[in-house]
């Protein structure tokens, strides 16, 4: 059995859904329910009794100790994050809150479990932090990629606090010897991406007929991984990983914004034309700029490669396609995600850019 946290998001839930799509291996499943939570990216599992979903916080250190006390875990792997860069921008106590002090109370707490299995349990057990390629900070044009040993410059308080996080994991490993593993990868996209993100928001608002809005002058660059390769490649580090070591992960698929927010109109032109058959980069529109915006980032996704033989399966083509397909087809679940929450944070979020 393993626990995963933060698998009712976009990314756990993917890794949750195509873990029993190969393995019958129970998941407990931990998650706050925060508004990037959504039981519905887990629908599919309802009568799936290996799945074991509780509700609550990685900060709660009764809950996650009875958990680990009850299912005896073999492996823990850590999601649960508030992940917006520019929620964070908006406001960052809950980032500090889940991000840092979230992550050090599970650390704790994993410990104390840990520390109390046998020989063999404690040598086989992984504790796997799911990181971001933005610890990294910026890079210029000229600059090679991002590798595992860049220095830490994180430039917002998301990423400042995800650094946070990797810095408290990589000191477990190093002062308790927990079998710690830490990914950092680059951007995501595919299903259940929740649409405050850029591709799901481009997608939804193209959709409605609202503008798409283009932050600066749209030449940021960022290096896009399908969401399942993401997940194969943590089910690689989990059960190849050194632990102590670092994996960075990424799809070798550097775009600027505004090439991204071409191809999914050019998509959807061909997928869903407009009623009025009039191009959807008409919708584009270029408004006031992230503060601190990261201008580029890139992965060196060699090491995972050469070491895990891990390498992605999708190509940014066929997975931005299918993307934009699922998003067609997938309408009731848009329409349940764009609640009243949601319309307060795109109303307090881009009313002061326009
Ligand atoms: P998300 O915001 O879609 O999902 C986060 C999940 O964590 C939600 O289900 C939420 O309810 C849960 N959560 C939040 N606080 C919690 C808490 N205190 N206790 C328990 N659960 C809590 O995020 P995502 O995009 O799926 O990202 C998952 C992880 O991957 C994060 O750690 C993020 O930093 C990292 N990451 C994301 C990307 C990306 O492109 N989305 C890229 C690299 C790394
Ligand atoms: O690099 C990995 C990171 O990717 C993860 O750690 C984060 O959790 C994840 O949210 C993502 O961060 P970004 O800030 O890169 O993603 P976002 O989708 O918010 O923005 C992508 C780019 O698009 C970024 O340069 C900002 C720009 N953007 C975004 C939005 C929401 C726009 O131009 N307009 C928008 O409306």
């Amino acid at each position: 059995m393993i626990l995963t946290t933060g698998s009712a998001g976009f990314i756990g839930s993917n890794f949750v859904l195509d873990w029993f799509a190969q393995s019958d291996e129970p998941v407990i499943n931990l998650d706050k329910l925060t508004y990037a939570g959504n039981l519905e990216n887990l629908a599919s599992l309802k009568d799936n009794p290996n799945h074991i979903f509780v509700q609550g916080d990685i900060g709660d250190k009764a809950l996650v100790a009875k958990l680990l006390a009850l299912h005896r875990p073999r492996a823990i792997v850590n999601f649960a994050a508030e992940s917006h860069v520019d929620r964070s921008i908006h406001g960052p106590e809950d980032f500090i809150q889940t991000n840092v002090v979230g992550t050090f109370h599970l650390l704790e707490v994993v410990r104390a479990y840990w520390s109390g299995l046998s020989d063999a349990e404690m040598t086989n057990f992984r504790f796997l932090h799911v990181s971001t390629d933005e610890v990294y900070g910026s890079l210029a044009k000229s600059e090679p990629a991002f590798t595992e040993n860049h220095r830490y410059e994180p430039n917002s308080p998301y990423s400042a606090s995800k650094a946070a996080s990797d810095h408290l994991v990589r000191a477990y490993h190093h002062t308790y010897g927990l079998p710690v593993l830490t990914t950092n990868c680059s951007n995501n996209y595919g299903p259940y991406h929740f649409p405050e993100k850029l591709i799901p928001l481009m997608i939804v608002n193209a959709l409605a007929g609202r503008s798409l809005p283009v932050y600066g002058d749209g030449q940021q660059i960022r290096d896009w991984l399908y969401v399942k390769d993401h997940c194969s490649a943590i089910r690689c580090a989990l059960e190849k990983g050194k632990p102590g070591e670092v994996y960075n992960i990424g799809g070798w698929n550097e775009k600027a914004n505004l090439d991204i927010v071409h191809t999914v109109c050019r998509l959807l032109d061909e997928l869903q034309p407009r009623s009025d058959g009039k191009p959807y980069r008409e919708q584009i529109a270029f408004v006031a700029d992230r503060p601190g915006h990261d201008r580029r980032y890139a992965i060196d996704a060699r090491k995972i490669e050469r070491e895990l033989g891990w390498k992605p399966s999708e190509t940014f083509e066929t997975g931005i396609r299918k993307t934009v397909q699922w998003y067609l087809d997938n309408q009731t679940w848009v329409n349940n995600v764009l609640s009243g929450s949601y319309r307060q944070w795109i109303e307090k979020n881009y009313a002061e850019r326009a």
